[in-house]
Formats: C-alpha cells, sequence, structure tokens
C-alpha cells in the first residue's frame, strides 16, 4: 500500500505549544488610544520587545490580529540555536567572514539572552540544553557538511564533525554538531513575559487586526474596527510585514512551508536536536510530554510556498511514516504548519523600515530560525528605540544594498516565479462542480462558469468565496489538511470562511454569492 492511500483527512491541525496555552486574554481595542511604542504582532518578537521596552520605563501598547503567540511562534519546532542547517560557508562567501562571525556571535547572545530571562523571572518552560547536528545520508551531504565545518573552524564556532556521536538510529555519512544550544517551550516562555509586561504597566489588545499604518506628524495605527493608535514609534512585528508596500518588502521575501508533529515513540527518542542536508528535510527532537514522558517531535518536508508536488496532507502522512519507521512513532498527537520568510541573503531584516522614516521598525525574514534570531531582533529593535548602539545594527540593516551577485539572481528567480503564479493562478479552470465536493472537502469549482471556492464542512453547510487574495491579488489554491486557501504568491492564507489566518493580506476573502 502507497503510504499516500492511508488516509483520506485528517484533524484540524494545532500545535503541541499553542494545544495547552493558559496565556491570559486581553479584550479588543474598541476606542482610540495614545501610546509611546506600538507593537503589531504578538509573537516571540512583539512579546520581547513589549517587555524589554516596559522594563526601561516606555509606554508600551501591544495588538495581536488574533490570539498572543498563535502565529509562527507557536508553530515552530522551538530549537534556539545558532546552527542555522548549513549557513556559515554561504555567509562567508556572500558577505564575508566579519559578518558571518557577526551572525553567529548574534544569535549566540539570542540564546543566551532566552536562557538569561528563564534564570532571571524563574521561567517553567521545559527550558533544555541540548547539542544541535546536521546529518547527512549522502557522500554529497558529506561533502556539504565538511565545508560547513571548515566555515567552524575560520570563525571560531563551538563545533565540529562527530560521526560517531550522533544518536540517530539509522546510518548516517557524516554529523556536524554545535554544542551547548537548546530547546523549550515558546509558549510556555512568552505567557510568563507576558504577565510581566502587565505587571510592568504595559497594555495588550488581542483581536485587534492593524489594517494600516498611517504616517502622519507622528505615525497612527487604523485597526479593522477604525480605531486609531496614536504612537511616537511603531514595531511591525507581524511575521510579514502588514505595509509591505513600503521598501517593496513582498518583492524581496520568498515564503516556505513546512510541517511538524509530536507522537509517542516506542523506540529510542535522540537526546540532541537533529536537521539533515538532503530532502525531504527532516528535523529531529524530543519534548517533554504533560507529565514530563518524553515524546518525538519530528518536522520538515520544507517547500516554496505554492511549489509543491504533492497535496499538504501527504506531507503530514509522509513524517508520519517517517516517525514510525525509524522511532516506532504512533499517531499524531499534535500536527501543524508553518510558513517561514527569507530574505535576499539568508540575514533576517531587522531596523528602521525605510531609510526615510525613523519612526517604523520591522523585524522579518528569520528564515525558520525564528526563536534566537527574534531574541536578537527584540533587543535591536528596543536598543534603537532607546538610542543604545547595537554592534549587530548594520548586518540586519534591512536597507542594506550589499548584495552579492548570487542573491540577485535567486531573487530575480523567485519573483518571475510569483508573477507566473499570479498570470497561470488567473487562467487556471476549476475542474470540479459543487456537486462533486464531499463532506470536508474543498477546492475550486466551477459555477455558472464562475470559478468559485467552496468547502463543504462535516455538517454538509457550504462555504463559497471569491478566490482571489486580497493583498495583491494573486489566485488561491486549496489546503486540504488545513482547510485553508492559501496564497502561493507572498504566502496569505484563509480560513474556509475567508477569513485571514495569515498575512500581508489584512482583509477577509468576500463570500461568494453565486
Ligand atoms: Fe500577496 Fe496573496 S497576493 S499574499
Amino acid at each position: 500500500m502507497n503510504s499516500h492511500d492511508i488516509k483520506t483527512s485528517l484533524p484540524f491541525p494545532k500545535s503541541f505549544w499553542t494545544a495547552q496555552q493558559t496565556t491570559p486574554e486581553f479584550p479588543v481595542l474598541k476606542e482610540n488610544h495614545k501610546t509611546e511604542i506600538g507593537i503589531v504582532g504578538g509573537g516571540i518578537v512583539g512579546i520581547i520587545s513589549a517587555y524589554l521596552l516596559a522594563k526601561a520605563g516606555k509606554k508600551v501598547t501591544l495588538i495581536e490580529a488574533g490570539r498572543l503567540i498563535n502565529g509562527v511562534t507557536g508553530h515552530t519546532t522551538a530549537k534556539i540555536t545558532a546552527q542555522h542547517s548549513l549557513i556559515y560557508d554561504q555567509l562567508i562567501k556572500t558577505l564575508g567572514e566579519d559578518k558571518a562571525k557577526q551572525y553567529y556571535d548574534a544569535n549566540i547572545d539570542g540564546l543566551e539572552s532566552i536562557r538569561q530571562l528563564i534564570k532571571e523571572l524563574s521561567i517553567e518552560c521545559a527550558y533544555e540544553t541540548k547539542d544541535s547536528f546536521i546529518y547527512a545520508e549522502s557522500h554529497y551531504g558529506k561533502r556539504k557538511l565538511e565545508r560547513e565545518a571548515a566555515a567552524y573552524q575560520t570563525l571560531g564556532i563551538n563545533g565540529e564533525l562527530t560521526k560517531e556521536n550522533s544518536d540517530l538510529p539509522f546510518p548516517i555519512k557524516e554529523a556536524l554538531v554545535m554544542y551547548d544550544q537548546a530547546q523549550f517551550d515558546p509558549v510556555l516562555f512568552l505567557t510568563a513575559l507576558v504577565r510581566e509586561i502587565i505587571r510592568l504597566g504595559g497594555t495588550i489588545f488581542e483581536h485587534t487586526r492593524a489594517m494600516e499604518i498611517l504616517k502622519e506628524t507622528t505615525p497612527l495605527i487604523l485597526t479593522e474596527n477604525n480605531s486609531l493608535i496614536l504612537c511616537k514609534k511603531i514595531i511591525m512585528a507581524t511575521h510579514y510585514p502588514i505595509n509591505d508596500a513600503d521598501g517593496l518588502y513582498f518583492t524581496r521575501l520568498s515564503i516556505h512551508r513546512s510541517y511538524a508533529m509530536v507522537t509517542r515513540a516506542t523506540g529510542k527518542i535522540p537526546e540532541g536536536m537533529y536537521i539533515n542536508v538532503e530532502q525531504p528535510a527532516r528535523s529531529i527532537r524530543s519534548v517533554q510530554g504533560k507529565y514530563g514522558e518524553p515524546l518525538l517531535l519530528v518536522g520538515g518536508e520544507g517547500h516554496q510556498t505554492g511549489k509543491s508536488s504533492q497535496k499538504t496532507i501527504f506531507h503530514y502522512q509522509d513524517l508520519e511514516e517517517f516517525g514510525k519507521k525509524y522511532f516506532g512513532g504512533q499517531s499524531p498527537l499534535h500536527m501543524w504548519s508553518s510558513q517561514d520568510l527569507q530574505t535576499l541573503d539568508k540575514v533576517p531584516y531587522i531596523g528602521q523600515m525605510t531609510k526615510q522614516n525613523d519612526t517604523i521598525l520591522v523585524a522579518t525574514g528569520f528564515n525558520k530560525w525564528g526563536m534566537s534570531a527574534g531574541a536578537v531582533a527584540a533587543k535591536l529593535l528596543t536598543d534603537t528605540i532607546l538610542g543604545q548602539k547595537n554592534r549587530y545594527a548594520s548586518l540586519f540593516d534591512p536597507t542594506r544594498k550589499k548584495l552579492k551577485l548570487v542573491d540577485t539572481k535567486t531573487f530575480l528567480w523567485k519573483n518571475t516565479s510569483v508573477g507566473k503564479d499570479f498570470v497561470v493562478g488567473k487562467l487556471k479552470r476549476p475542474d470540479k462542480k459543487l456537486s462533486d465536493l464531499a463532506l470536508d472537502e474543498g477546492g475550486l469549482v466551477s459555477i455558472q462558469g464562475e470559478k468559485v471556492g467552496a468547502y463543504r464542512d462535516e455538517q454538509g453547510h457550504l462555504h463559497k468565496v471569491v478566490p482571489v487574495c486580497t493583498h495583491l491579488g494573486c489566485s488561491l489554491d486549496w489546503n486540504d489538511a488545513e482547510r485553508s486557501w492559501d496564497c502561493a504568491c507572498h504566502g496569505s492564507r484563509f480560513s474556509y470562511k475567508g477569513e485571514v489566518l495569515e498575512g500581508p493580506a489584512v482583509k477577509p476573502l468576500p463570500s461568494s454569492d453565486i
């Protein structure tokens, strides 16, 4: 039996970290509001920034479109590490040794700052120091690891080739370790900081979507229900900046999707945190269950958004098969997906959003490694606001120009690809009719010659939307595992009812009345 024949549907995905969330709930902003620092986005960057700024005596207001810590931060594998797969050999070639070393130092500082906060505030968040490994199963992958190991030596990174110390249950050709990294539960960690923000006098609103940033004498955030937040400075920490036309961010970010699940396992769960070199991507770590029991987390199956050759549901099934084969993994207890943004040179954009305006700051493009880099971003943005020097400012400067030819080529290829999606999506005609949809099935259907996005829920109710992204108008694709409408152009996602799940889009999909 082909693994793709196992199931036809899966339960609605929910991440391990958000499933037992006890973060306090906050009200919706219903009137105009005045603050010093407005923070848009309740993930790791927004929450740590709010905490640091409130601690420094600033009046901060954080708004989140949904619930706190339910975006990318709540849907990660939660490794806190400077080992970002294979990156240092490439950074030396594209940015030079100094910048590559700064990138490592910054991420180690990010890890240390999380460790320090956990210690200072006695936060219980399943934090564990772990070694982090990249492993190769092919000769080709082994050669890549050898080049990366040479970069570790050049930069003085605390790691080495160490095939014999891997505790994986299958043969590998080589492994590269980075010592003393960490893993944790980001929701527990950030929930403790949320309580501190409130204790320090900060203000938080949930279910308060920022629709627009108005650049008046001082910047204003316009929310979904037309409330205005008057600020001196704004931190845009929404994963994908909603005001992406400023600085043309939508031309400088590519989107990648990956999947993860947590299962019980009858086999031995590795001690270290692992990621492979080859495709399909595999990420492995342990997590602590509710009663401290060890569980297995497997992630991977990454692909550029909208560029997968198979349906979403099969990515989950392939991960489940992998866990079962090597670790005695059982049925998934939790599973989830995430979208990550990559910048042109793989270094996040953190700092002033555009050269012309020093009141709006941004942090985006963490390329799957947003835990350590999220903490780096929060510190850098806080330092910028407080007028303090930060030695990583120029490395992460979003307006940096020094991109090498190799980055520009990748950039052009990705943009050409987005343009193609835009056109092909518009021309694609649905091959289904409404009557073809079974219970819990969705897709593009043709009604009276018009293309409609439809989902028939488990009770048989039909939900019909106009399947055109409200960001810049690309056609949407049905995601069968998450029951969402996804945009391959810049990664916006909408629920089957049309609500915005992920930006940059801020407006819901209109219902279709055909
Ligand atoms: Fe940009 Fe859809 S067109 S996210």
